[in-house]
């Protein structure tokens, strides 16, 4: 029985796995690095100064990839779609699709045994694909995305209203929040 149990497991994981194609691109690695480090610290600076000069509720619109100018310009220069990806997304524009689900399954399984995440690149229809996980790295990012009790009920009501089937919330400090997808 137990045989047979991993039997089916192992080939469920085959099966999972030979639809997309994990390639190693070291171009594309360090590109694809170089883009989502620049974005993150666009966004994360862009968060705290909204929400210095207009607080948390004023902010709310400022966590997203549209609302920094550069990551039109950088798609643009390199010819790339960059997006966020989640498994507890906000925004439905955001859902992980089944593969991504299982690969940032993948790293939270890595990251709770305190293992190194490093950056992957797929092939898929013909098309390179970089991801590379998001941590929850800033107590700030609880504000919006923590416990739902502690979010600030200013914050809540718009959420509330913008994002009816909200799912990102409940997350804690250094958890995986979801994946930078960059397809080339
Ligand atoms: C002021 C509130 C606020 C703060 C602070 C905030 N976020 Fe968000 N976050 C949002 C909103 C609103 C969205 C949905 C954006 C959209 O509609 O595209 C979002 C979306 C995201 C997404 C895209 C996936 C999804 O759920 O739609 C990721 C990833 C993310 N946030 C990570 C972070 C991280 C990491 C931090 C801390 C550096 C952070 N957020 C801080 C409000 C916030």
């Amino acid at each position: 029985m137990k045989t047979l149990l991993s039997f089916v497991l192992i080939s469920l994981l085959i099966s999972g796995y030979m639809s997309w194609q994990q390639d190693n691109h070291p171009e594309m690695l360090k590109k694809g690095a170089e883009i989502s480090e620049k974005l993150v610290k666009a966004i994360t600076t862009k968060l705290n100064m909204e929400i210095q000069k207009n607080g948390l509720p004023g902010a709310i619109n400022y966590c997203s990839l549209e609302a920094i100018p550069i990551t039109d310009s950088i798609s643009k220069m390199e010819q790339v779609e960059i997006s966020r990806v989640s498994h507890k997304y906000r925004n439905p524009l955001n859902a992980a699709n089944a593969r991504e689900i299982e690969m940032i399954d993948e790293y939270i399984s890595r990251h709770g045994k305190g293992e190194l995440l490093t950056a992957q690149v797929v092939s898929e229809d013909g098309r390179l694909i970089y991801y590379s996980p998001i941590v929850l790295g800033s107590p700030m990012c609880l504000s919006c995305h923590g416990e739902t009790e502690k979010i600030a009920i200013g914050v809540r009501d718009v959420l509330n209203e913008k994002y009816p089937d909200d799912k990102a919330v409940n997350f804690k400090f250094n958890e995986i929040r979801g994946m930078f997808k960059i397809v080339f």
